[in-house]
């Protein structure tokens, strides 16, 4: 019952972001490109609000993240860096019948039994050589049997040719017929090709697709050749989707670089490609020491951009939800490694101990959000190690979302386990929202889709950078300095050895020769005497497209309103939080045809428009002007009416109705009080 609940709801999500401009397919014109969308109107306000409250409390509300923009295409050697060049890739695999591309991990396991089939022969080469080996026989019974082998090539023969099914005619017409349409005896074509159906009753149905197959190879009414029937269970090589190529067999896995390709210049040879960049990341690495110097910032500090980012999805689905161009909102924020943290403080205050928060492990089980109220309301500590940074940014970043909007109810902190981590993570949290689309887990709850990730990266990325740059990452920390020549001889040793084991474990990783990894580590363990490291980092990693998909899923609601005449009828509502609310509020002179309300009305819209959008609207009957607004998701509608110009008494001149859109409730402001009302909502 819940899946056909799930799929109308997203159409209806999507028809409504088409009629009323919030996201639209690009090209539309012409026919659309897969993977793209276009913001109107309603949807580039509403993406605007998301990306200036991400930015103000990253940068503006703090003192300890600097922003960044950064170029769309850079030098290739970033994504040689980052690994994006050599694994930034999706295993895909094509269906045989219809060409299409998945994602091999998406493909759904299937059961059933599989029809291998060898070849085919077209039905003009079966019926001539069925013909000649019947040629010499007597009629009778015998020659009757080999016949009736041929009638379903005739049936083939017949329908390829356009024959009348009504019409006699001798099989070896119908061959010779075809020898004059296609100027050739019948062919064969030996290939292998096998068709998934869910049981024997099937078989029609995987010949149906086989012999599909053997004609999109060329052949004109294919006669396919089973070689054997297998009973398979959980396959995945076979096209999963409802729909012609259904059971058809897939290509087997190939690696698929997800990068969009570009020439720099007019030449387009080898040294002149460049890549769109797949996140922005790894411009903030690659622009680290710059930033660091011109911002006056000292560890901990971020870094944070909000910008394009490209990948060639080999299956883009869900709406938005998975595009090939889209936006991220990056911080990248930099800390000490646990070792200096150690150094300087004499001990790295743990996750548990500094946030008041249950101990976690990346091997616990995936939970929701809700089950674990916010007990975080320190402000960073200059002892923290990564694991209290990283659950910082945490809870940060979930408080982010409800104050956006989205509660806990509809999020899930998910910690990836071990196994899923990438190499150079020691933990990520993904946070996910529970679209409509989400798949359902053991107990039907929606499980929830990636909002955004937030990984501890150590520092592989700089120590990347650095490597394949050979500009020094590392930084200068005047405290460890001091701290490290103060150390018992004791602590110092080991906190060099476990500072030299990490880098010598990254730089073996990385490929670096044994003995070039020795000389390497020490030098950079030798450092810490120095103050000198490099820094290890947080990345929370949100997609903006997502998110405004998320926040239109969770604001779509229906409900009943009263029309004029009091008579309930239902109405779609955006019930968007006032924050990211497209536009905040509406003016609606009662009468348009009234210059002195109309007059009114422009006053309180001039009022109003330097601080948050205005929409004005005269046209139509109230109630559906209010229609209109609550399908935008405006929060809030002003009316101004005869009370407004004094007509029904002097103490109700210059008041307005203030239509809440949730409630619908109604209630009479001053117009002087009207701005720092509104303000105070939409803040
Ligand atoms: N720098 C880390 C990074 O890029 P990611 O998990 O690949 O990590 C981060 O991407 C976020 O970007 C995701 O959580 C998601 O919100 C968004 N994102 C990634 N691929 C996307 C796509 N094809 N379409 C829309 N958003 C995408």
């Amino acid at each position: 019952m819940a899946e056909p609940r799930t799929n109308e709801s997203m159409e209806k999500i999507v028809s409504l972001c088409k009629r009323r401009g919030f996201i639209f397919q690009s090209s539309e014109i012409y026919g659309g490109l897969n993977g793209f969308w276009d913001y109107g109107p309603l949807g580039a306000e509403l993406k605007r609000n998301v990306k200036d409250l991400w930015w103000r409390s990253m940068t503006q509300d703090r003192g300890d993240v600097a922003g960044l923009e950064a170029t769309i295409i850079m030098h290739p050697k970033v994504w040689e860096a980052s690994g994006h060049t050599s694994t930034f890739s999706d295993p895909m695999v094509d269906c045989l019948l219809t060409k299409k591309r998945f994602r091999a991990d998406q493909i759904e396991p299937q059961s059933g039994v599989v029809f291998h089939f060898c070849d085919a022969v077209e039905a003009a080469a079966a019926i001539s050589s069925a013909n000649e080996s019947i040629s010499g026989l007597p009629d009778g019974e015998q020659k009757e049997v080999r016949l009736g082998g041929v009638q379903k090539a005739v049936q083939l023969l017949r329908n390829a040719l356009s024959f009348p099914r009504d019409q006699v005619i001798d099989p070896m017409e119908l061959v010779g017929a075809f020898v004059r349409k296609y100027g050739r005896q019948g062919r064969s074509l030996e290939r292998n090709f096998s068709v998934l159906v869910s049981s024997e009753a099937e078989t029609a149905r995987a010949e149906r697709v086989a012999q599909e197959f053997y004609e999109k190879q060329g052949l004109i009414a294919p006669i396919p050749r089973l070689a054997k029937k297998e009973q398979v269970k959980d396959s995945t090589g076979f096209n999963s989707e409802n729909g012609p190529g259904k059971g058809a067999e897939l290509t087997p896995p190939r690696q698929f670089n997800l990068m969009f390709k570009t020439y720099v210049g007019p030449v387009e040879d080898p040294d002149s490609v460049a890549y769109l960049r797949p996140e922005t990341a790894q411009a903030i690495f690659a622009q680290f020491k710059t930033i660091l110097e011109v911002s006056r910032q000292k560890v901990p500090f971020g870094i944070c951009q909000i910008g394009k980012a490209f990948r060639n999805e080999i299956n883009p689905r869900n709406f938005t939800f998975r595009s090939r161009e889209f936006e991220q909102m990056e911080l990248e924020f930099f800390i000490r490694p646990d070792e200096v943290v150690e150094a300087i403080y004499g001990k790295v205050a743990s996750a548990a101990e500094v946030l008041n928060i249950e101990q976690r492990t990346a091997n616990d089980e995936q939970r929701t959000s809700d089950a674990q109220p916010s007990t975080l309301n320190r402000q960073p500590q200059p002892n923290w190690g990564w694991e209290a940074w990283h659950k910082y940014w945490v809870e940060q970043r979930i408080r982010w979302y409800e104050n956006i909007g989205l509660p806990r109810s509809t999020l899930v902190e998910y910690w990836q386990k071990p196994e899923e981590l990438a190499h150079y993570a020691r933990a990520t949290v993904d946070i996910l929202f529970k679209f409509p689309f989400s798949k359902r887990d053991d107990q039907g709850e929606l499980a929830g889709e990636e909002l955004e990730g937030i990984a501890a990266r150590s520092d592989f990325d700089l120590s990347q950078h650095q490597r394949f740059s050979g500009k020094s990452m590392g930084v200068f920390d005047e405290e460890l300095k001091v701290a490290w020549a103060k150390l018992d001889e004791a602590i110092r040793k080991n906190l060099w050895q476990r500072y030299h084991d990490a880098r010598l474990k990254y730089l073996t990783k990385s490929g670096v020769p044994g003995e070039q990894a020795a000389r390497e580590a020490k030098a950079d363990a030798d450092g810490l005497a120095k103050g000198q490291y490099i820094p290890h980092v947080i990345e929370p990693s949100a997609g903006v497209d997502r998110l405004i998909l998320a926040l239109i899923c969770h604001a779509y609601s229906e409900d009943q309103a009263p029309d004029e005449k009091g008579k309930l009828e239902s109405r779609v509502v955006m019930r968007f939080h006032p924050r990211v609310a497209p536009i905040k509020v509406a003016i609606f002179p009662l009468l348009k045809n009234r210059p002195e309300l109309v007059r009114k009305a422009e006053e309180v819209r001039e009022l109003l428009r330097p601080h948050m959008t205005v929409f004005y609207d005269e046209v139509g009957a109230i109630g559906r002007r209010y229609r209109r607004q609550d399908e935008a998701g405006t929060p809030f509608g002003v009316t101004i009416d005869f009370d407004t110009l004094g007509e029904k008494g002097p103490e109700l001149k210059d008041t307005v109705t203030l239509r809440d859109r949730d409630s619908m409730k109604q209630e009479r402001v001053r117009i002087g009080d009207l701005l720092p009302l509104l303000l105070e909502k939409v803040r």
